[in-house]
């Protein structure tokens, strides 16, 4: 073009490389919910969205280039076809399909299984150096599932798992407390869901361990019902689903968190759904969210908290329900 051979010297050919590519499989309410958090919070700059439905994807895409002013240099691709996502950093799986109101996690294994066995292949042959974060539910056996699927190392494949279950943890003990989220420090371990486990016994706050003041915190004999706080968080999701149909906007955040964890090699402890055979006594091959130390090469670090006798048996029993439930599945 005579325009653009006018205006340019050309000196050496240009890269598509940023360095950070994310793909997101899945253009639903969770898959553009992270993107979006992604892009705006400059976790990346450089997004390749697949989905199998064309014209949403089109239009997503679209959408976000028309946002491109507003953003930091953003590289925004879309496709059907896997090639657009070679040589990512990052792949996020959020394709499938969701809980109706009422209807449990465990509920969508098998459909979701059969998505999975279609993406991850693909994802695998074009990203073989990915890390894996996978959100689509139930996202503990999900996670599973990938792992056995694609082949990878363990620590390369990590479940959002808990890491929304504790961020909603920490809200209810914001409200409760009159604290900011970010001063309630406190992790939500095993399965994310419905048999979710809160570690009372490291809930604290600037360091005062709220189990210190009341030792009976989240059991049923406490007559200030802390419990009640960890009951609200597993019915939060059903909550919302029923409010509003879906959740997307807190594991939209919550796997943009992660993905700037990965990217950015910053070796912070985040709940995610990992290999945990050989913690807290449990014996069975499952994923399931324990405290991990997340940078480049994914999960460097399983952190070993000390649990209450409760504690542990709660998270062997999600052990025992993740293993029943993987032994029916069909790959
Ligand atoms: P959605 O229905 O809005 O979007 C799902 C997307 O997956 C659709 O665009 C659909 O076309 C796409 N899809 C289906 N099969 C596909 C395939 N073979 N290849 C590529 N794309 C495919 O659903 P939503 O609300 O975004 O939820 C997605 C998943 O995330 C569900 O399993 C849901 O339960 C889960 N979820 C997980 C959370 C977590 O904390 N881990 C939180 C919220 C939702
Ligand atoms: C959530 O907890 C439904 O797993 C989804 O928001």
């Amino acid at each position: 073009m005579a325009t653009v051979d006018q205006l340019f010297q050309p000196i050496q050919g240009r890269t598509d490389d940023t360095g950070s590519k994310v793909t997101v499989v899945g253009v639903g309410q969770v898959g553009m919910a992270a993107v979006f958090s992604m892009l705006t919070q400059g976790v990346t700059n450089n997004i390749a969205l697949v989905d199998v439905m064309a014209d949403k994807l089109k239009g997503e895409m679209m959408d976000l280039q028309h946002g491109s002013a507003f953003m930091r240099n953003a590289k925004i691709q879309a496709s059907t076809d896997y090639s657009i996502t070679t040589g990512s950093k990052i792949c996020v799986v959020t394709a499938g399909v969701r809980q109706r109101e009422g209807e449990s996690r465990l509920n969508l294994v098998q459909r979701n299984t059969d998505v999975l066995k279609i993406i991850i292949p693909q994802l695998v042959k074009y990203s073989p150096d990915a890390i894996f974060i996978i959100a689509s539910n139930p996202v503990d056996i999900l996670t599973y599932v990938t792992w056995k699927i694609s082949g990878l190392p363990k620590h390369r494949v990590i479940g959002s798992g808990t890491n929304l279950d504790s961020a909603r943890f920490r809200y209810l003990l914001s409200e409760k407390l009159g604290v900011a989220t970010t001063s309630c420090h406190g992790y939500i371990i095993g399965e994310h869901g419905d048999s979710s486990v809160p570690v009372w016994s490291g809930v604290n706050i600037a360091g005062v361990r709220l189990s210190d003041l009341n030792p009976k915190i989240g059991t049923e004999s406490d007559t200030e019902n802390w419990k009640e706080t960890h009951d609200m968080v597993v019915k939060s999701a059903y909550e919302v689903i029923k409010l509003k149909g879906y959740t997307s906007w807190a594991i939209g955040l919550s796997l943009a968190q992660l993905a700037r964890a990965v990217l950015s090699n910053a070796n912070s402890v985040h709940a995610v759904s990992t290999y945990i055979k050989g913690e807290h006594g449990i014996e069975q091959e499952v994923f399931l969210s324990l405290p991990c130390v997340l940078g480049q090469n994914g999960v460097y670090d399983v952190i070993r908290q000390p649990l209450t006798e409760t504690e542990s048996a709660q998270l062997r029993k999600s052990a025992e329900l993740m293993d029943k439930v993987q032994e029916g599945i069909q790959f």
